[in-house]
């Protein structure tokens, strides 16, 4: 069978976070894309993932037009808490970074209203591809083959977009060309979503002897919680009933109670630290998990990928509409600092809020850099400005700095 050749700009390769936002953000400024998905629409739109946007991510989705569900039903937080050795303390985000907040709104609720609005514009967005496969990445004239509907295409194109995810196919089409860097954790979250109340109005991050414990949210009905486990523990090992004992262990406090409510969904993430240099090769360039991974504690996974495609955006439109070609070429190194700053933060939190083995060394070691967050001003503003997340120009690096 032929295959049927289409043409765009730019095919981006992957409907999560990254690549609706950029294909929003490049349908913006007039220039065409296709987006290829292989899950079905329903499975994107259902796939429960992060809740923390920082204020950069939820202003470029604003400005892209996406953002009207988003401030009527995102929960804007001030600050979130830390609990150790029996006792909470506020973090004041807000008053430590500069009057800057985050928004709770769920990856769902963002992904389904990138969907909605390109669905709604009338523009190409395919779900249940198969078989896709990137080529000639080296020319001038990239193309990727895929089948959509027992069909088989070839899209013909200036550049692509592997926006496909840590397990995607765009990656390893140039891993020669990659240096790796990568770290796994002994351990894994186990997350739930559940039908009550949130016990906590904001986030509490929880270091306990028995392992580490989040309280989140995604509405006034709904609760997102998550527990560390080992990472080769299955989910049938732990009923309804044991994941609420244990989250009621981790994070209890005097004067204050964990309310229950149906468990409604839940899941294993493993925790790995992952990043790719360059995040590019010839006309393909990788954006968001594709290109690197953060285990989930500092919650940056989804707005590094969103803050990846606003960069590569920018230098996309340059290059198309007449301007400089550098853009391009220097997407790479514009991403890497930011990436590289995130990397080390959730690898920070991680490490000071999980238990990390058996030695009473570690954990003295994290009870005291904990203690030294919530006594100093200058601590916790540390954590405070890398968690609403640092602006946009820190992902570049200045000249002689
Ligand atoms: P993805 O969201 O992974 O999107 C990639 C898309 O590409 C997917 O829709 C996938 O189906 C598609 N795709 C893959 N292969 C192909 C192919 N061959 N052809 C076509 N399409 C393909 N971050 C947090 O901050 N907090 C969290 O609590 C949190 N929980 C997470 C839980 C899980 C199980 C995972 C996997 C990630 C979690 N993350 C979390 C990370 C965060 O969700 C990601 O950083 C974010 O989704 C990155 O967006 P993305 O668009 O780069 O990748
Ligand atoms: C959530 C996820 C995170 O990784 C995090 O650090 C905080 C909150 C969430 O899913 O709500």
């Amino acid at each position: 069978m032929t295959a049927t050749t289409l043409r765009t700009q730019v095919a981006i390769v992957g409907a999560g976070p990254a690549g609706l936002t950029l294909s929003c953000l490049l349908h913006n400024a007039g220039i065409e894309s296709v987006v290829l998905e292989n899950r079905s629409r329903r499975y994107v739109e259902e796939r429960i993932r992060a809740g923390v946007l920082e204020q950069g991510t939820a202003e470029v989705l604003a400005a892209a037009g996406v953002g009207e569900r988003m401030h009527r039903e995102g929960i804007v937080h001030h600050g979130i808490h830390l609990q150790f050795a029996g006792e909470r303390h506020r973090i004041p985000l807000s008053d430590l970074a500069d009057g800057r907040a985050i928004v709770i709104y769920g990856q769902t609720e963002v992904v389904k209203d990138l969907i909605e609005a390109r669905v709604d514009a009338g523009l190409d967005l395919r779900f249940d591809v198969a078989d896709v496969s990137v080529h000639d990445i080296e020319t001038e004239r990239p193309r990727v083959r895929f089948s959509h509907e027992h069909r088989d295409f070839e899209l013909e194109c200036d550049a692509i977009v592997g926006a496909d995810g840590f397990h995607g196919v765009c990656r390893p089409a140039i891993e020669q060309h990659l240096r790796i860097f990568s770290r796994e954790y002994p351990f894994a979250w186990l997350g739930i979503l559940a039908a009550a109340p949130p016990s906590s109005e904001e986030l509490v991050y929880a270091h306990h002897e028995r392992g580490f414990a989040l309280l989140s949210l995604r509405s006034a009905e709904r609760s997102r919680l998550y527990l560390q486990c080992a990472a080769d523990e299955r989910l049938d090992e732990w009923p309804d009933t044991r994941i609420w004992d244990e989250l009621q262990c981790r994070v209890a406090l005097d004067g204050w109670t964990l309310v229950e409510g149906a468990v409604l969904e839940k899941g294993i993430t493993p925790m790995r630290s992952f990043v790719t240099e360059p995040m590019q090769h010839g006309r393909l360039f990788l954006a968001g998990d594709s290109a690197h991974i953060v285990p989930p504690t500092g919650a940056k996974g989804l707005n590094l990928a969103i803050s990846d495609v606003t960069v590569l955006a920018e230098a996309l439109v340059s290059s198309f509409t007449g301007g400089s070609r550098t853009g391009l070429a220097e997407y790479s190194r514009m991403c890497l600092r930011r990436v590289w700053r995130a990397e080390h933060f959730s690898y920070w939190m991680t490490t000071m809020l999980h238990r990390l083995g058996d030695d009473p060394f570690d954990s003295q070691l994290q009870l005291s850099q904990l203690r030294y967050i919530v006594s100093s001003e200058a601590a916790a503003r540390t954590l405070a400005e890398n968690y609403v997340g640092l602006p946009l120009g820190h992902r570049a690096a200045t000249p002689g700095r």
